[in-house]
């Protein structure tokens, strides 16, 4: 070797070794909070592999996650897809240790970047037992009261953060303009501007951004918040007979003016995720609409969180669903998803990501673009700095306080529909001193009927599901200590007739279902209800309530029935329906939906030419 050349090599390696020394201090500039955020995700960024970087971009389900999973494929987030809990009826310190033992694999990798967990938390923390549950949005937007959603919002995050998760899929913000619809009662309202005015979820789960902060940015408000997702974008509420997943056709103008006015408003707030629909638009997968996720989300809004799937929303761009999983990995991640509810398949999964990258079929900017997205929610949560939780928030796990609220919520849901015919005395406040009531239906003493889907498991169930206050209970305690209250589920008409009750109750309605299976074209009560209406109406003046997810089949029955309270699917709170139905507190709600006299006349929305309702949108009498 010349001694020229030698020389230069020595020079080389003395300013490779001098570079190495200078950035030592620097190694963990990434780790360090007191650096701009951007400049912490570049450096963290210029570390990573092309592994590294592909396995932030999936999230798995808890069933498959170890440590070991996590560590070696550098998973960069996991849910619990609906039910899906550590150990039924698992404690919050059980959920917090779950969640510390995925992240301790997590952290145990070279650059050890925390991962991520998500959960749905649509009606409160609605998988873990003993949680406070909310009335579904349906209710909410009964309410009108955006103030009354944000703090639901703040106790929401609470009874997460007290399990030791950090992020939820929550709201959804679907414009339902079919109740025949199977997640109708996802949906605040048919009304866009109500569901924009209900966006005020997210500055109670993530916290309010500071005052001129840029807007299109995500937030957190500290570590007792968690980050929301708007979801599903979009279109999800518009789809042909309300089937769900199906595709909705509209306008442009009709896209910008009902199904896309809540994104701009989420967006303001700071959400720092987005979750893209199952369904079409205009015959295009929303998973592998480029123009949209790309195009309207990231370059026109300005959004700068990070946008993820569906659960298996990827593997549905075909049909049969995961036919073609190279395919349809290239057409996701080249929309615009950023992160992949893959949720199982994930070596499948990350196998055909690397493939497709390596062959230039999607780019690495594309990657990086997704990676920093993930990095930049995960530096503004302060997840670096706080990865593990602690037991200290399990108190708030169905606390007292959320509770109360809860029933105010319940109370302000309630829609008074219709109090004694004209002319006759009217049927509500119920008379607390009646010396015998009857109380009837399916619904009136089981909290998983009165909770409804999402609530324990993904359909949600019938029965003793969790606790809570059921509405004969809240009847109990509500009346005069000398009333008699009599329940019977299903009784027949002379037992009504024969027992001299001064009035009866029933309660009846819808049984739990999620998504798919809630798509319903009769929107019939289910039997026994309509029986049980029947016999109990045509025996003794009756009140009926119902606890549905949307307006059902109800002219056939109106007659028969004195008074009508529609009570949505109100969580487990019941005794907020008995606090009105009293007359503790008077009937405030309005009608969220439109309310068909028959199904062929759907889809009917507020505005539309021929509008023949049974019950007008906004209709809500007082009592
Ligand atoms: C639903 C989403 C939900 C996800 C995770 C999907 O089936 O469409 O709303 O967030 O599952 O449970
Ligand atoms: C999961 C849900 C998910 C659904 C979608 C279920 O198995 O538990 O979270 O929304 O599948 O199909």
């Amino acid at each position: 070797m010349k001694r020229a050349t030698a020389s230069i090599l020595l020079g080389i390696l003395v300013i490779c070794c001098c570079n190495e020394a200078s950035n030592a201090g620097d190694r963990t500039l990434y780790k360090d909070p007191n650096h701009p955020l951007n400049r912490r995700i570049n450096d963290l960024m210029k570390r990573m592999t092309l592994e590294e970087k592909l396995g932030q971009m999936v999230q798995i389900e808890r069933s498959v996650a170890s440590p070991q999973v996590m560590s070696k494929y550098f998973i960069g987030s996991v849910l619990s897809g609906g039910g899906s809990v550590p150990a039924p009826q698992a404690t919050p310190e059980a959920w917090v240790d779950m969640v510390n033992e995925l992240q301790r694999g997590s952290l145990s990798t070279r650059l050890g970047i925390p991962m991520i967990y998500g959960i749905d938390g649509v009606h409160g923390h609605n998988n873990v037992y003993n949680a406070t549950i909310f009335p579904h949005n349906i209710g909410l937007g009964a309410t009108r009261d955006p103030q009354l959603v944000k703090r639901i919002g703040a106790a929401t995050a609470l009874e997460i953060r007290a399990t030791g998760i950090p992020y939820t899929f929550a709201p959804t913000i679907a414009v339902c303009r079919d109740p025949r619809w199977g997640r109708c009662y996802e949906s605040y309202s048919e009304d866009p501007s109500i569901v924009r005015a209900m966006t005020e979820l997210i500055p109670g789960l993530q916290g309010d951004i500071p005052p001129n902060s840029r807007k299109g940015v995500p937030y957190l408000g500290g570590q007792d918040k968690v980050i929301a997702c708007a979801k599903h974008y979009v279109g999800d509420g518009g789809t042909t007979n309300g089937i769900n997943e199906n595709n909705t056709i509209a306008t442009w103008h009709q896209v910008m003016s009902i199904h896309m006015p809540a994104y701009f408003n989420s967006i303001i707030k700071g959400v720092s995720t987005v979750m893209v629909s199952y369904s079409s638009l205009n015959g295009v997968k929303m998973h592998a609409n480029r123009d949209l996720v790309t195009g309207f989300l990231k370059k026109n809004l300005r959004f700068r969180g990070f946008v993820i799937s569906d659960w298996q929303g990827i593997d549905r761009i075909t049909s049969p669903p995961h036919a073609n999983y190279t395919y349809s990995i290239l057409a996701g991640v080249n929309a615009g998803i950023d992160m992949i509810m893959v949720p199982y398949n994930y070596t499948e999964f990350l196998d055909g990501l690397r493939f497709l990258v390596e062959n230039n079929f999607i780019s690495m900017s594309r990657i990086d673009d997704a990676v920093k997205r993930i990095l930049r929610v995960k530096f503004v949560m302060g997840l670096f700095e706080h990865p593990l939780p602690d037991y200290s928030m399990t108190k708030y796990l169905g606390s007292q306080e959320h509770r109360e609220l809860a029933r105010e919520a319940v109370r302000k849901s309630l829609v008074l529909l219709k109090n004694g015919d004209s002319g006759q005395k009217p049927l509500l406040p119920l008379d607390k001193h009646a010396p015998k009531i009857l109380v009837a239906g399916t619904h009136a003493d089981d909290i998983g009927n009165q909770c409804g889907g999402w609530t324990i498991q993904w359909q949600g169930q019938s029965g003793n599901i969790t606790s809570g206050t059921t509405i004969l209970t809240a009847i109990r305690k509500t009346v005069d200590p000398k009333t008699e209250v009599v329940f019977s589920e299903n009784p027949d008409s002379g037992y009504v007739k024969q027992n001299g009750f001064s009035y009866a109750v029933v309660v009846v309605g819808e049984l739990p279902y999620a998504e798919t299976n809630g798509d319903s074209l009769n929107l019939t009560l289910p039997e026994p209800g309509p029986g049980i209406i029947s016999n109990v109406c045509g025996s003794v003046r009756c009140l009926v309530v119902l606890v549905t997810g949307r307006p059902v089949v109800i002219e056939p029955y109106l007659g028969q029935i004195d008074a009508l309270v529609a009570a949505w699917l109100p969580g487990t709170e019941g005794q907020g329906v008995a606090d009105v139905l009293f007359g503790d507190f008077g009937f405030t709600g309005r009608l969220p939906r439109t309310w068909f006299k028959t199904v062929d006349q759907l889809p009917m929305n507020v505005g539309d030419e021929h509008y023949d309702p049974l019950f007008p949108f906004g209709y809500g009498l007082t009592a």
